[in-house]
């Protein structure tokens, strides 16, 4: 299998960020070149072993998305790291997994938009009848379809969880007109990209996208509509009123659940079953979703 950890670390001397998932390099004062790993976490824990394929069906299907939706809002995507004569000292593995985007000034809030209640939303719910200041109808139960979208903000915290912000908090932090021009397109471009995969057979249930500044301009930064970034559910297996397996690492959460596991560093080593079917699952809902092969 690949270490990527090692192998990137080796490669780029220009790292200037590491994420759970993800590593940013630095390129030019415009450019930074993000890279999609292996890795892989679960309650909030890189787990030591990766899933083979996971980077290059994150980063592909990202770049996907980012050409579906710039007609919504423009994006940071420049281009795969595939096609770029730059990255050529690289290995093809390492290409395939990266993107070179426009580095902007990140507007620090996450945009949530929740088409269906579910995770934090509906324990605020169950708890206060409202989520992120939104009053919602009484009755509802696990993963039911709101009548409308809900955009629920958060912190973008640097260390720590993200936190539920309302959209009056969220409007201390970047301003009104911002705000509400961030919450406009948010809705937008999930109502989008919820008719689109509910074609293709599946219920993109929320998301979360990131915006920055360039020129005095908002764009869409970050990955989007992934599924690290979403909850993607299978259409035919759709029930409400239990939790829905989404297309992710489902697998490895209920398998970490079994184990007794303090959800501490480091967690453990992942059994490969467990590992080939998350990878399957991963590639599966890449296909499905885009109707491509993976690069
Ligand atoms: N075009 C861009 N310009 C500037 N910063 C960006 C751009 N696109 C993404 N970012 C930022 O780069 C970082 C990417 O890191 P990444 O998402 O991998 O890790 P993280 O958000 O710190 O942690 P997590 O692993 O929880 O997602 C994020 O801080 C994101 O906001
Ligand atoms: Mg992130």
């Amino acid at each position: 299998m690949i270490d990527s950890t090692a192998l990137l670390e080796s490669d780029f001397p220009n790292l200037i960020h590491r994420g759970k998932v993800r590593d940013t390099h630095f390129v030019d004062e415009e450019t930074l070149l993000m890279v999609a790993t292996d890795r892989v976490s679960a309650f909030d824990v890189v787990l030591p072993t990766g899933i083979p394929g996971k980077g290059k069906v994150l980063n592909q299907m990202a770049s996907f998305w980012f050409e579906k939706t710039k007609h919504i809002i423009p994006n940071h995507f420049l281009k795969l790291g595939v096609d770029d004569q730059r990255l050529d000292c690289y290995s093809s593995d390492l290409k395939a997994r990266s993107m070179l985007v426009k580095k902007a000034e990140r507007l620090d809030v996450e945009c949530v938009a929740r088409g269906y209640i579910t995770g934090s939303a509906l324990l605020e719910y169950q708890e206060k009848g409202s989520t992120s200041g939104i009053k919602l109808p009484e009755g509802l139960v696990e993963s039911d379809k709101l009548k409308s979208t809900i955009f629920t903000p958060s912190t973008k915290a640097n260390e720590g969880h993200d936190e539920n912000i309302s959209f009056d908090q969220m409007i201390s932090i970047v301003g009104s007109d911002i705000a509400e021009e961030l919450r406009h397109v948010t809705l937008d471009l999930y109502s989008f990209a919820h008719d689109y995969a509910l074609s293709k057979g599946i219920i993109i249930a929320d998301t979360k996208f990131e915006f920055g500044i360039i020129d005095n301009q908002i764009i869409l930064i970050d990955e989007i509509l992934t599924p690290d970034s979403s909850r993607f559910w299978d259409f035919t297996k759709y029930e409400p009123g239990k939790v829905q397996e989404s297309f992710d690492k489902q697998f490895i959460r209920n398998w970490l659940l079994a184990q007794n596991w303090d959800k501490e560093y480091p967690g453990p080593q992942l059994p490969s079953a467990i590992i080939s079917e998350t990878s399957r699952i991963y590639l599966e809902v890449f296909e499905t979703l885009t109707e491509l092969k993976i690069n």
